[in-house]
């Protein structure tokens, strides 16, 4: 009788006014009640919270106009007409076989990565064709999400078939740090293709085994003859893709990593030209980084954490999806899709 009582009796959970024989609790053990008061609150508190984050992200879009008019930081870029894009000979194959090696997280990851070589593709003075093979539920359930317009994107194949079905096996190459050849030059009559995986290297040599196994041709770029990395070479997918379209752009590999590399993976490298072994020059660098908006990326898995980018990139503005993306220091000032 007494514990009937206090089943009835009125209780509050940080503002939540509760007793225990509701029939949501039925049969639940204290901490499962507890968590479902806890789920409630987080639901009540939702439009506080959006409504904060709104205030803060619009603070910081003032305070980056500011700057930007200040010339303090540059121009964000113009959007260009899907239809501007500039397309050459070259492909891309973005080998999207990997979901079940990566957590929920890095399938994530790997999306916004994807998004980030689509929007370097459209900016690109060349872009390349690109076509995400092995594109599988996972990946397709964080785009239908995340990201849906890319129904819409121009040239662009999403294949479920995996690349050795669609392409002459002598054209491929495949990228990996882990080659023991280094590309000299793109050469247009090669498909080149980049492991769509984020795994901060626990699966090191996953994609140079698998092209081996393959027959595949393997190549890492040169980033040994120009520059002595602090860290490991093993770059991020789309630092890769737009590494790779600035050479097709300069045709100079220094610069395309000058430009690409983030400032964190640069800290403390050398600069390997004309034989000479030179510093780094950290402000020149940080400026070349700056000018041209590149994150600072972790080093092999930079991407954003997706979980609170709620919305459609693609439907943000410029600077509400940096603002999403800088939470999780990924700024995207020059996402475009
Ligand atoms: C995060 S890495 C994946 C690392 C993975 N453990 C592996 O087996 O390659 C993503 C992809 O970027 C490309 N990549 C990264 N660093 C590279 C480099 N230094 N040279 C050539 N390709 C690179 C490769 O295609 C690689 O599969």
């Amino acid at each position: 009788m007494d514990n009937v009582q206090d089943k009835s009796l009125p209780r509050t959970y940080n503002g939540i006014t509760y007793t225990l024989d509701e029939p949501r609790f039925k049969g639940l053990s204290k901490n499962a009640i507890k968590r479902l008061l806890k789920d409630q609150l987080w639901e009540l508190q939702r439009e506080a919270r959006t409504k904060k984050q709104r205030a803060k992200s619009k603070q910081k879009s003032q305070e980056k106009r500011q700057l930007i008019e200040q010339g303090v930081l540059p121009p964000p870029p113009k959007r260009t007409k899907t239809s501007d894009m500039v397309l050459g000979n070259r492909k891309i194959v973005f080998d999207c076989s990997f979901s079940s090696y990566m957590t929920r997280k890095e399938i994530d990851s790997m999306q916004a990565q994807l998004v980030r070589c689509y929007s370097a593709n459209r900016l690109a003075k060349e872009a390349m064709h690109m076509t995400i093979s092995g594109y599988d539920e996972p990946l397709k359930e964080v785009f239908e999400k995340k990201t849906n317009s890319y129904n819409n994107w121009l040239n662009v194949d999403f294949d479920t078939e995996p690349y050795e079905n669609r392409f002459d096996k002598e054209k491929l190459v495949y990228l990996s740090a882990d080659s023991d050849n280094v590309v000299d030059e793109l050469e247009e009559d090669k498909i080149y293709i980049i492991g769509g995986i984020v795994d901060k290297n626990r699966h090191k040599g996953l994609c140079q085994n698998k092209a081996t196994n393959q027959g595949i041709a393997t190549a890492q770029l040169p980033i040994g003859q120009y520059l002595q990395l602090a860290s490991r070479k093993v770059l991020t997918v789309n630092q890769v893709y737009e590494i790779m379209l600035k050479w097709v752009e300069h045709k100079d590999w220094e610069k395309a990593f000058l430009d690409i590399i983030p400032q964190r993976k640069l800290k403390d490298s050398k600069l390997l030209n004309n034989q000479e072994t030179s510093e780094v020059n950290k402000d020149e660098t940080e400026d070349t980084v700056d000018q041209n908006q590149h994150s600072n990326q972790e080093d092999t898995n930079p991407t954003p954490d997706q979980d609170n980018l709620e919305k459609d990139e693609t439907k943000l503005t410029p600077v509400e999806n940096q603002q999403d993306m800088e939470k999780k220091d990924c700024p995207v000032d020059n996402i475009v899709v």
